[in-house]
């Protein structure tokens, strides 16, 4: 089949890609020249393993073209998927200008039957505003062009997202019920039969619905994350382990094992701006979503865990201190730094007059970047800030060492040299890495989430919870 991708950014990118690999001829749009010209030298504008790879191949068979002219890219395909970015807006909704820009011109182009695919993340009824968008140019060129706009949302992780493309657990499509929708259902069968195998994972229904599983499938994640942060704070008061308890509760079949892991709280491309727009959009049907409401909030504090831990270890003003960080990046395998919960930890610590010293295997360009804008009116405290391209170096001379992504290269480094380089033993663990039990031994002062506070005996849980009780008093 002959495809176009709106948008090469993650998401088109990855799409764009794998479309190719499995024999379809994909054309890749963009207004951003920068963006195209680096894919056209070879280039890969993001990171995701695997990626460049699929690139490269199917650009030297010839299936994999970018361009920046619309009329080359619109007219005389089958598919055109919409794959560019809903930003929050001023009050949290999906702001969906790019999504109607990327409408307009494909009604100013195309001339025969296309499906429109609405790959973007984009709030319940955008589909109908998208077929609106196409109407109008059509009909303003005069051009009787039949077309069906489709909702299939994505549900790509980073650094995992070729593997989830082409292994789906499920594929959603939503198409409408007339005849337009009946051959736009025929063609995305076509389109994604090469991952349906073993079983058959489309999952067709109504456009509306389709749209709401995207943002449901997140909010729900976002919720798991935020509860067990939650219930991490409550274990450390009252003695429990909260690692333990995961096992106890993923063992339930009911509740499984995925994404239960507490930690410095979730960041990125999706969570947060989903269950902010899922928010709006309950806002406007004049329903409160308190539970998404509590999820937004939890996670905010949970990103200032390892702030609070530091200052009740260290006191409040941390003008002489120096802090190693570890993990930039809002989760391993990715250079993204959205929302990522170091960008709030290092703006603290900076804030309290710490000098930071930091490394991230594969986000340092993007930290750097980040950072910068966010320490944009202070450049006194931006210039305590290091980053460094050797992870033992943070820890030179540093007060401690404070981890806030799970890369492998982090799992079991060299703790001995690890000691011997910080001013004292003393480990901030925001992912949870390392046993307590190992880092006694080893003579490492160790503050992880929801379980630094485990004591050894029921008589020390009985204190742990006498203590708590006298705090919340
Ligand atoms: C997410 C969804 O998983 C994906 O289906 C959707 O299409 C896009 O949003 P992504 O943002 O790439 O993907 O990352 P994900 O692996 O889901 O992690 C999101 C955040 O949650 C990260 O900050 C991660 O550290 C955090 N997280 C995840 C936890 O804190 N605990 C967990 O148990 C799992």
């Amino acid at each position: 089949m002959n495809v176009t991708i709106i948008g090469c950014g993650y998401v088109g990118l990855v799409t764009a890609a794998c479309l190719a690999d499995v024999g379809n001829d994909v054309c890749c749009y963009d207004v951003d020249q920068d963006k195209i010209a680096i894919l056209e030298s070879g280039g890969i504008p993001i990171h995701e393993p695997g990626l460049h790879e699929i690139v490269a191949r199917n650009k030297a068979a010839g299936r994999l073209s970018f361009t920046t002219d619309p009329r080359r890219a619109m007219t005389q395909r089958e598919a055109i998927f919409i794959a560019v970015g809903t930003p929050s807006g001023e009050d949290g909704s999906a702001d969906l200008q790019y999504v109607l820009a990327a409408a307009s011109e494909i009604g100013r182009h195309i001339e025969g039957f296309t499906v429109v695919v609405d790959k973007s993340t984009v709030p319940v009824g955008t589909a109908r505003r998208v077929r609106e968008a196409i109407a109008e140019q059509l009909a303003q060129r005069g051009v009787d062009a039949m077309f069906s706009v489709v909702s299939n949302p994505e549900f790509l992780k980073e650094g995992a997202a070729i593997e989830d493309f082409t292994r789906p657990e499920r594929i959603v499509i939503g198409c409408d019920e007339d005849v337009p929708g009946e051959h736009a259902r025929d063609t995305m069968k076509r389109l994604y039969s090469p991952y349906n195998r073993n079983r058959d994972r489309m999952l067709f229904m109504d456009v509306r619905s389709a749209e709401f599983t995207k943002y449901a499938a997140n909010a729900m994640l976002a919720t798991r994350i935020s509860f067990m942060n939650e219930l991490a704070n409550l274990a450390e008061r009252v003695g429990a382990d909260i690692e333990a308890v995961r096992r106890g509760i993923g063992s339930d079949p009911r509740i499984g094992y995925h994404f239960l892991y507490a930690g410095c709280g979730y960041g990125g491309s999706c969570f947060p701006k989903d269950v902010r727009a899922l928010m709006q959009t309950a806002q406007e049907q004049g329903q409160a979503l308190r539970i998404l409401d509590a999820v937004s909030e939890v996670n905010a504090a949970q990103k200032q865990v390892l702030v609070s831990k530091i200052v009740a270890r260290f006191g409040q003003d941390l003008s002489d201190r120096s802090f190693g960080v570890w993990g930039l990046a809002f989760k391993p395998g990715t250079d993204d730094m959205r929302e990522a919960p170091s960008r709030v930890l290092i703006a603290a610590l900076l804030e309290r007059g710490a000098r930071v010293v930091a490394f991230d295997p594969v986000a340092m360009k993007e930290a750097q970047r980040a950072l910068a804008a966010d320490l944009r009116g202070e450049p006194e405290a931006l210039a305590r800030l290091t980053l460094v391209e050797d992870q033992m170096d943070v820890a030179a001379n540093a007060d401690a060492l404070v981890i806030m992504t799970e890369w492998k290269a982090f799992k079991s480094p060299d703790f001995d040299s690890l000691k011997a380089r910080l001013k004292q033993p003393i480990v901030f663990d925001g992912r949870n890495l390392y046993e307590p039990s190992a880092m006694d031994e080893l003579g490492i002062e160790y503050h992880s989430i929801g379980r630094s506070g485990a004591p050894r005996s029921a008589d020390d849980a009985l204190g742990a919870l006498g203590r708590s009780a006298a705090v919340s008093l």
